[in-house]
């Protein structure tokens, strides 16, 4: 009965065919706790009827479905002097690809709570597009043998025995196993795996660290296999229906508001959306801020400049200087340093040291070529060239509505190669950052989605110059807003 009241409520405050509408919600019945039907508020959000409707809204339109086209583009780094650095000699690197990856991004269990937050999943998958890349992904390349270093790292961090922990990394040296893996087929570096099933007998010298068993499970380890068609994460994020400033403002990750990695509060907070949607009427002095996963971190861009993007005119925002800065020089960022804010065990600028979110294995992320970087890591390897106009991450927004245009996110996944305690097959390594890989994340807004921009950008233009908006369309998000109230209304008494 409440149901079919509610919707008819909902039908008048949308304009909507009562019939329609009943026969999406009000034909259901519903489980209550504490009086209210359970997933009662994610069918009327979900129903064809209310999508159709809120999807007059821009942000509500690229919502759920990402309104452009997602490109993974990976450059991998081969060492072409790979005995040398077996020796403990500097790295000598080839950039190959880039390796091009059509990405697909989904949300799962969309479902929204009481105080109009929602809550989602996330799932990219990545499928290799020959007719893209540059070269193929039988390439052979020589990488340096990631697993073959989380492990030992991992080993001597968490093991009791260190005697124990040597030799068996011995015996894995004589097995095969070395500083630098040879004639790696970039798709098992990246996606598909290398053969790590000889470190499966060893994994119990890890202690409680179920996470290298996660990443070595199937046998197989390679860089960015947990990344394709994993969960990536849980959120919940403002939907913007209480104040469209809060749009897309990630409230909690993995159910918890705050990080743990970091060595205090500022680090650890999680601010801004996750790139996806920003609020509107944004102003160039309003810095962008997003949630990098990657980097276990959230992030500032800067406004930098005006840009034609197709037919819109974009703003365009660069991560802000101080993201990375020496922590010497900038004290906001020592919290970042993994070794308790000492100042000489913090990284210089321009890298990151991720190894805290990743439960301690030697990764440190940084742009592209290390750009804006200290000297010194450039100088550890031979073959970067940092250019800002092809190593440069920015963010191409449109003002008005807050609609993300375009992004290139050029991030470089690193490797801290140095002496681990109680190894002996590590004490020849000068202690260097190594580049493994850099990623080229790419998104374009779609042609008709820039078309339904266009729309939204004439309407509020119109709204302001005076002529009354439609009220069915600019206010949609209060009318959702107003139905839900009164659906809690209704069904609280
Ligand atoms: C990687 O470097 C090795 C050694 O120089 C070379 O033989 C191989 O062809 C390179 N791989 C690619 C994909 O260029
Ligand atoms: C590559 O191009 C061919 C020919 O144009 C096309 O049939 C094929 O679907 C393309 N492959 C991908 C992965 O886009
Ligand atoms: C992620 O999406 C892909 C493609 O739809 C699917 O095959 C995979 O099972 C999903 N992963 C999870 C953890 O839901
Ligand atoms: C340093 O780290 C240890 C162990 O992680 C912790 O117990 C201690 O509180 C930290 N000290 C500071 C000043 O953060």
């Amino acid at each position: 009965m409440k149901a079919y009241l509610v919707a008819t409520l909902l039908g008048f405050l949308l304009g909507l065919n009562f019939i329609d509408f009943a026969s999406s919600v009000g034909s259901k019945t519903y489980e209550t706790n504490n009086g209210f039907p359970i997933n009662f508020l994610n069918d009327l959000v979900n129903s064809d009827v209310v999508q159709r409707k809120i999807s007059s809204r821009w942000r509500w339109e690229v919502w759920d479905v990402v309104p452009g086209t997602h490109a993974y583009q990976l450059y991998v780094f081969n060492i072409t002097n790979p005995d040398e650095v077996e020796k403990g000699g500097k790295p000598s690197l080839q950039q190959v690809g880039p390796y091009y990856f059509k990405e697909y991004r989904y949300k799962f269990d969309v479902s929204m709570n009481l105080d109009l937050s929602v809550n989602f999943v996330r799932n990219y998958t990545y499928t290799f597009d020959p007719n893209d890349s540059k070269g193929s992904a039988n390439d052979m390349v020589n990488v340096i043998n990631v697993p073959f270093v989380i492990f030992s790292t991992l080993a001597a961090k968490y093991g009791s025995d260190t005697t124990k922990i040597n030799q068996v990394v011995s015996a894995l040296v004589a097995s095969g196993e070395s500083l630098v893996k040879k004639n790696v087929k970039v798709q098992d570096f990246l996606f598909e795996g290398m053969d790590v099933s000889k470190y499966q007998k060893y994994l119990n010298l890890m202690g409680p660290s179920t996470w290298v068993t996660d990443e070595f499970r199937d046998g197989r380890y390679g860089v960015l296999k947990l990344k394709n068609g994993v969960h990536e994460g849980s959120y919940t994020v403002d939907s913007g229906l209480k104040s469209e400033k809060g749009v897309g403002k990630i409230l909690t990750y993995n159910e918890l508001p705050s990080l743990t990695y970091w060595n205090g509060d500022k680090c650890n907070a999680i601010m801004g959306s996750d790139g996806s949607v920003f609020p509107p009427h944004l102003k160039t002095s309003d810095k962008l801020t997003m949630f990098e996963v990657d980097f276990c971190r959230s992030i500032d861009f800067e406004y930098a400049e005006e840009v034609q993007y197709k037919s819109v005119m974009g703003s365009k925002y660069h991560v802000g200087k101080d993201v990375l800065q020496d922590p010497s020089i900038n004290p906001d960022n020592q919290c970042f340093c993994s070794k308790n804010n000492s100042i000489d065990a913090c990284l210089k600028e321009g890298v990151l040291d991720v190894s805290p979110c990743q439960f301690g294995s030697p990764f440190v992320m940084s742009y592209a070529h290390f750009l804006d970087a200290s000297p010194e890591y450039q100088q550890g390897v031979v073959g970067l060239k940092p250019d800002p106009k092809i190593h440069e991450t920015y963010v191409t927004v449109e003002l008005v509505t807050g609609a993300v245009l375009a992004f290139h996110k050029r991030y470089q996944w690193n490797i801290w190669i140095k002496p681990i305690a109680g190894i002996d097959y590590f004490s020849k390594f000068k202690s260097t950052i190594v580049p493994i890989l850099w990623n080229d994340d790419i998104f374009k807004l779609d042609a008709d989605k820039e078309e339904l921009l266009m729309e939204e950008l004439a309407r509020q233009a119109g709204g302001m110059g005076g002529g009354a908006p439609q009220p069915s369309q600019s206010h949609a998000h209060i009318h959702i807003a107003m139905l839900i109230i009164t659906a809690l209304y209704l069904f609280r008494n």
